[in-house]
């Protein structure tokens, strides 16, 4: 068999034009580039979702020059199995190519039972990357999370935590998630006095929910930290998927997911005058929303998640227009106000 036979599917050979359409951004004052999209795992790539689907969604993100992949260790359902079946995937079917990604893992959530699998101990976070590690196959990953902040446990214990991950080469940076300003500024100069600064913070950032602009944005410019902004399209709100009620298999449509069904009749009216708007810039509500994200100049990444190969292609097609006129903004936010 000839594994550059690209007819045959049991072999996945990357498009060769994967590098000539995605731009890439600098991430903070680093040397690291990441695309101005990014892929996450949080949800459809778990043991109850389709593996094969999961593995297409993934080649496709390469072929788009998805170079950056976001995964945590309670990522599934059930925990542990997204990190699983990415290592599965990476295995089968990018193979020489891991140096060309850039692998997110995270701790802070509940994981494990007992005292010892939560929060931001030295004991649970060491512990988490390993178990990481081994689920997915690597020897590191790229960068590590602390996935929330933790008002119980000394952040100097935490922060030397993450440090002691990049020492020990189980991760070449540290990220924070859900970081308050306060909390982020006070974590660099532990990070920076230790020699391993803050790469890269994530936080929810979508048209619908903007609370992150007046500090959080300027903090992070102000501290040279890259941004990484998660759920931008308000988990399917901002698509024009929920227009015209909510579809069989959505995320609305599903028990045990964080987009409530209540959510939709509550944000149509405003997602229906959001429409027009992207309509007349003849792009899709979705392309619009991650496009409009991209005009905030602290945005490194904005990190989409995808059920279908299709989806993601129309998503990274935001990038073929992300000029706004001054009109358009105004009637933006006039709309989101
Ligand atoms: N740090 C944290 O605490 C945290 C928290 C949440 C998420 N995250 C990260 O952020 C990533 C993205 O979050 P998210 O999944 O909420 O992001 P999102 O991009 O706002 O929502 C993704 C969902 O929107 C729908 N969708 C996407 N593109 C579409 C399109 N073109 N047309 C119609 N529907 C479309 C799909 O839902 P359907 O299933 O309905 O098709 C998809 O699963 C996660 O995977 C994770 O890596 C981090």
């Amino acid at each position: 068999m000839n594994i550059n036979d690209k007819s045959n599917p049991k072999f996945y050979v990357p498009s060769p034009d994967r590098y000539k359409t995605m731009k890439y951004n600098r991430c903070g004052n680093s040397g690291v580039l990441l695309p101005q999209i990014s892929l996450g795992l949080w949800h459809n790539f778990g043991f109850y979702d389709s593996f094969e689907n999961a593995r297409n969604i993934l080649k496709k993100a390469f072929d788009l020059g998805i170079t950056h992949l976001d995964l945590a260790n309670n990522y599934g359902p059930p925990y542990g199995s997204a990190e699983e079946n990415f290592g599965r995937i990476l295995h089968k079917d990018f193979k020489g190519h891991r140096d060309e990604l850039f692998i997110a893992s995270k701790a802070g959530f509940d994981m494990w039972p007992g005292p010892y699998g939560d929060n931001g101990s030295k004991k649970y976070l060491v512990a988490s990357i390993d178990q990481s590690l081994q689920r997915m196959g690597l020897d590191y990953v790229d960068v590590f999370y602390h996935h929330r902040p933790d008002a119980e446990t000394p952040l100097e214990e935490t922060m030397h935590a993450l440090d002691l991950l990049v020492k020990q080469g189980k991760a070449l940076y540290i990220g924070l998630s859900r970081y308050s300003p306060e909390e982020t500024i006070k974590a660099q100069k532990i990070l920076s006095d230790l020699g391993t600064p803050v790469l890269i913070h994530q936080s929810k950032y979508s048209m619908l929910e903007r609370s992150v602009e007046p500090k959080l944005l300027p903090t992070l410019l102000d501290e040279k930290i890259g941004s990484i902004v998660f759920s931008p399209l308000a988990q399917g709100l901002l698509t024009d998927k929920y227009l015209k009620g909510i579809p069989e298999g959505s995320r609305a449509s599903k028990d045990n997911t964080y987009l409530q069904a209540d959510e939709v009749p509550k944000t149509i009216e405003t997602i229906q005058k959001l429409n027009k708007i992207a309509q007349n810039r003849g792009q899709k509500l979705s392309q619009m929303a991650i496009s409009w994200i991209l005009t905030q100049p602290a945005i490194t990444t904005v990190l989409v998640g995808a059920s279908s190969p299709l989806q993601l292609e129309e998503n990274v097609k935001a990038l073929d227009n992300t000029i706004f006129s001054s009109e358009e903004l105004d009637k933006i936010n006039k709309i989101l106000s």
